[in-house]
């Protein structure tokens, strides 16, 4: 059956994809934002035995979008504020339509050329926006947790060379001592890489922080000093609570005079440095020697896709390559992407952020991330007025706390106005965003990501936490 003829079942098939897919982000900004199917219906829709017989595609796909409906969240709609998460730009959602249907193998340029020079591009023109040198290495990651994978291992294989060790061979058993250096306010996914390299979530030792999280200098200065040999230190652009940056100038410095690895997690940070007015945010970031980032968070590709820079090419090959002698692997001039992640076969996730930044452009990068930003000072300066409203922290990003206290003054009764609110505001679906613990309180976390929110979308729902608070105030 061939599958380009009008009429076959695949044709059909993805017709009614298409269909379904246009009709969701059509209605994205009308859906409520959180799901409403529970565990029981949805278990129920999508379970049962395995039929024994196949069905027609065409039904499996109408199935799927049946069984899934109120069970999806409106996550890329322009009313999410929860964790950091972005929509699709209409190109990336596209680009990743066409990825799924070429179904190119991303691991080796033989298999999939366009891939492997679609990456080195984007991975190109996502390092100047930040600034990175040039010439760094870069692979395409599931996200930010497999970005740190990648880059801290670099410097696990840089550090470990130095001491002679050859840890990609030899492993770690008997390895010379390879101190690692956190920050306090390190995101959890940074001790998720950790312990899959085998350097451990707790042997490190955690750097104190400020009021916004920020990692104090003096503090990494002192304990550098005290290893005395060195280390793999983590650092942050971007605090997830936050939006704070690690000030990186001193860090920098510090571990420069350490001789260890500057590992910088800007899982959305690092976008800062597109916009002329927050670039300052990322002073230094460009002499770390490894660096995370995500494009399934601001930059608005679809999930999943996150990328890894890398100062030393060398480090970087050496520890994720895998080489095998079927491997028809380039001669030079071609890049191998399988050399620059942890998986070999992959999806060829480089279209999608080639797409994103081709429809965006450097200046619609810049505006994304002025705007959003933007955003999240007007969510502070609309709900700061409010009778009983604390805004947390410093709005430098796209990041908000809020916390709503209760007039006794009594903490553990704030924490639970706040939880009521945000509870509130989560079942009336208008919009969405979650909770957080802030220096041992409770606070109201909002994230600004979305390429489609507008300044209506944010009075609207600064509008309803606002009518909820005061309900829930009134009792
Ligand atoms: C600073 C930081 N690092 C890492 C992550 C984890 O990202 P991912 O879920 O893409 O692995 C996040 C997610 O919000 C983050 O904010």
């Amino acid at each position: 059956m061939d599958p380009a003829v009008p009429g076959t079942p695949t044709d059909a098939a993805l017709a009614r994809a298409a269909e379904l897919a246009r009709d969701f982000v059509a209605t994205l900004p009308d859906r409520p934002v959180h799901a409403t199917a529970s565990l029981e219906e949805l278990r129920s829709r999508f379970g049962g035995p395995l039929p024994d017989e196949g069905e027609d595609p065409t039904a499996v796909v109408q199935a799927l979008a049946d069984n899934a409906r109120d069970g999806l969240v409106a996550s890329a709609g322009p009313r999410y504020f929860g964790f950091v998460i972005g929509g699709g730009l209409p190109a990336a959602i596209g680009a990743d339509w066409l990825t799924t249907a070429w179904d190119q193998n991303a691991g080796l340029y033989v298999i999939g050329p366009a891939a492997a020079v679609a990456e080195e591009v984007a991975g190109a023109w996502a390092a100047d926006i930040f600034g990175l040198p040039t010439g760094v290495s870069v692979g395409f990651t599931t996200g930010a947790t497999m970005a740190s994978f990648t880059g801290l291992a670099a410097g696990r294989h840089a550090l470990l060379d130095l001491a002679g060790w050859d840890v990609e061979r030899q492993g770690l058993h008997g390895a010379p001592d390879l101190p690692v250096v956190v920050s306090a306010e390190s995101h959890v996914t940074i001790f998720a890489a950790l312990q899959m390299l085998g350097l451990g979530r707790d042997r490190v030792t955690r750097i104190s922080t400020d009021e916004q999280g920020r990692m104090r200098p003096e503090a990494l200065v002192s304990a550098l000093q005290a290893i005395g040999r060195p280390a793999l230190v983590c650092a942050q652009a971007g605090n997830v609570n936050t939006g704070a940056f690690d000030p990186l100038p001193p860090i920098v410095e510090a571990v420069r005079a350490n001789g260890g690895w500057l590992h910088v997690d800007g899982a959305f940070g690092l976008w800062a440095a597109a916009d002329p007015a927050r670039r300052h945010l990322t002073e230094g970031v460009e002499l770390a020697d490894s660096w995370t980032t995500d494009a399934h968070k601001w930059l608005n590709v679809p999930y999943d896709s996150g990328l890894s820079f890398v100062a030393h090419p060398a480090a970087h090959q050496a520890a994720m390559t895998l080489g095998a002698a079927y491997y028809v692997e380039s001669t030079g001039a071609e890049r191998d992407p399988y050399n620059w992640v942890a998986e070999s076969s992959r999806r060829a996730r480089g279209f999608a952020v080639w797409a994103a930044l081709r429809q965006l452009g450097r200046s619609g990068v810049t505006d994304l991330v002025a705007r959003t930003s933007d955003f999240a000072r007007q969510f502070a300066a609309g709900l700061e007025g409010a009778p009983d409203v604390r805004i947390l922290n410093d709005v430098v990003l796209n990041q908000v706390l809020v916390r709503f206290e209760d007039p006794s003054g009594d903490v553990a009764a704030g924490d639970a106005r706040t939880d009521a609110v945000i509870a509130a505001v989560q079942a009336d679906g208008t919009l969405w965003l979650g909770g957080t613990r802030w220096r041992e309180q409770r606070a109201m976390r909002i994230s600004v990501s979305g390429w489609n929110t507008t300044e209506a979308d944010v009075d609207a729902s600064i509008a309803v936490i606002r009518r909820i608070a005061g309900e829930i105030r009134a009792g």
